[in-house]
């Protein structure tokens, strides 16, 4: 049994990745470090499973609070935006996170969230 969920999780990695590669490659190109944004987003991934998931829905298609993949944003969606909205929350419920979570980790949901959004 154990050996079967390991095989699983050596194969569901590298897959996630590439998709996670091949969508920053669409919005991006190939211009910014890529493996830096694979890092970034598939750090992301898992800080936004583990906090943002419960309101924002899983794949950021909101439920409770706001999507964050339609690409309509309320209070912007430039890197800086997104950036600001994490960091120091929104009045309409969004907590703020810059203790919790530090600069590195925020930029990195920044770059999650662009990696699944139309934006
Ligand atoms: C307790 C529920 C809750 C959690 C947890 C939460 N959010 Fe939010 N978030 C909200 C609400 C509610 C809003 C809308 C605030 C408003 O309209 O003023 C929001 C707004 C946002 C926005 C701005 C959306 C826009 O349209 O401009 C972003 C970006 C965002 N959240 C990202 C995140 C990320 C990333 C996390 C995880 C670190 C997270 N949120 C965790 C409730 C939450």
């Amino acid at each position: 049994m154990k050996k079967i969920k390991l095989l699983r999780s050596l194969i569901l990695v590298p897959v996630l990745l590439l998709i996670a590669v091949s969508c920053t490659e669409e919005k991006t190109g190939t211009s910014a470090g890529q493996t830096d944004i694979l890092k970034d987003v598939s750090t992301g991934a898992s800080i936004y499973e583990d906090k943002c998931l419960k309101c924002h829905g899983a794949n950021g298609q909101g439920g409770i609070c706001p999507n964050l993949v339609d690409g309509e944003w309320k209070y912007g969606g430039t890197d800086e935006d997104i950036y600001k909205s994490i960091a120091e929350g929104r009045p309409g419920g969004m907590p703020n996170w810059d203790k919790e979570l530090g600069k590195d980790k925020i930029n990195s949901l920044v770059a999650y969230i662009r990696s699944l959004g139309t934006s």
